[in-house]
């Protein structure tokens, strides 16, 4: 039996919709664009939605906007794709990586405000870094894996540091807590419609947000910072080449890519409700025959989407000493399954274990030690909307037999 981490939703409608949109005539940004923004805004909640090529694309957007620069420092929680924080390098500001509670893959607030406590002072413009001087201009929480983070937390803490919060949201579309959807929680935040995401674009990726000012800037950007968009453009005076007096960028979605999010936003629901159903029983098989692995955490409240489905090794179960033990029986565990034709993966990396970061910032492995851990001992297995009963049973049997 073959079962992949995943397999995109895609019916016979996305194909229609392409196929419209290729024989219109208009490919680059365009309607279809507009209204799989406005589908995303009414759905999560938000005022302004702005489509982009990537979830990295948008959270640099975001940033360039909100003029970061260098002489600022973001917290960024270590356990990420390297995106969240290469998005921060890319502005000239310095990525501080933070630790990451085992349970939920999130930043750990408790930690965080002790870590501003010990590293950061009160100056005039800001908190100051100890050792740098760089002024701590902010937070990117991450929404990992479908579940959203402590976010009334992080928002507390942000208000006593005056820090901005902006939320790298790639995972969690649809994720809400007590039914509020990640977006609405006042911040500006950023999707990802990567083929691995609930629902895709093939890439792609959005910013939410509900100030108008800042949605203008952030639109403008995307698009070289042309005065005039290129829809404005074709309906007036088209020959005249509007004014650029920002730098801007082309981070602009194709209408191809619009047509078959617009679809796709039809199934979200579904989506979702398909990717919990697999998970919860998931969580019953493993609780009940798998005891060396921890299922995710979904605490009260909150509504995990399940983007990926990540469990951890428990180290303790197994009776090893150390992480670096229990992390070579997790990869001999993830080699037999792929071996048996059931992919996984690691749920993400620590960022401050990948060389980039540690030889520019002389991070150790322990630094960050649930980080780390996350890191080592984490295994999304597979799940998806379509997925068979006796493929998950499969991949159940192979668990119970490699314990
Ligand atoms: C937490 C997180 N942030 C950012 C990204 C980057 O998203 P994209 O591939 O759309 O640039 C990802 C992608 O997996 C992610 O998981």
């Amino acid at each position: 039996m073959n079962v992949p981490i995943i397999k995109p939703y895609i019916t016979e409608k996305e194909g229609q919709e392409v196929e419209r949109v290729l024989r219109s005539g208009w490919l680059a940004q365009g309607k279809k664009v507009a209204e799989f923004e406005q589908k995303v805004a009414a759905y999560e909640g938000t005022k302004y939605a702005i489509a982009t090529t990537s979830c990295t694309t948008a959270l640099h957007l975001v940033l360039a906007a909100l003029d970061l620069k260098a002489g600022y420092d973001v917290l960024v929680p270590s356990f990420t794709f390297v995106a969240t924080a290469n998005s921060v390098e890319y502005t000239g500001a310095t990525p501080v990586l933070v630790d990451v509670c085992k349970e939920t893959f999130c930043i750990d607030t408790d930690w965080l405000e002790l870590f501003i406590e010990d590293h950061y002072c009160a100056g005039e413009e800001g908190y100051v870094n100890k050792k740098s001087g760089n002024i701590l201009w902010g937070v990117i929480p991450v929404n990992e894996f479908g579940l959203c983070c402590n976010i009334y937390e992080v928002i507390r803490i942000s208000k006593k540091y005056r820090l901005t919060i902006v939320e790298d949201s790639a995972c969690a579309l649809g994720a809400s807590i007590n039914g509020v959807h990640e977006g609405a929680f006042g911040n500006i935040s950023c999707l990802s419609f990567h083929p691995r995401k609930s629902i895709t674009t093939g890439e792609g990726g959005m910013i939410l947000c509900d100030d108008i000012e800042i949605a203008e800037k952030i639109r403008r950007l995307r698009s070289h910072s042309a005065s005039v968009s290129e829809v404005k453009r074709d309906s007036g005076k088209g020959y005249l080449l509007p004014e650029f007096n920002e730098l801007g960028y082309n981070y602009r979605m194709t209408d191809i890519q619009g047509a078959l999010g617009v679809v796709q936003m039809d199934h979200i629901d579904y989506i979702i409700s398909q990717r919990r159903k697999w998970a919860k029983r998931y969580n019953e098989l493993i609780n009940k025959k798998v005891g060396y692995l921890t299922p995710p955490c979904e605490p009260e409240g909150f509504c995990h989407t399940y983007q990926s489905y990540v469990c951890m090794v428990d180290q303790e179960k197994l009776g090893v000493k150390s992480i670096e033990e229990a992390n070579a029986w997790r990869n001999r565990l993830m080699d037999n399954l792929e071996a048996s034709g059931i992919s996984t993966r690691q749920g993400t990396h620590a960022v401050h274990t990948l060389g980039y970061y540690r030889n520019k910032y002389g991070y150790r492995h322990y630094d960050l030690e649930n980080a780390y851990a996350c890191d080592r001992l984490s295994i999304a297995l597979p799940l998806y909307v379509t997925m068979e009963q006796e493929e998950q049973d499969y991949v159940i049997d192979k668990l119970v037999e490699f314990g």
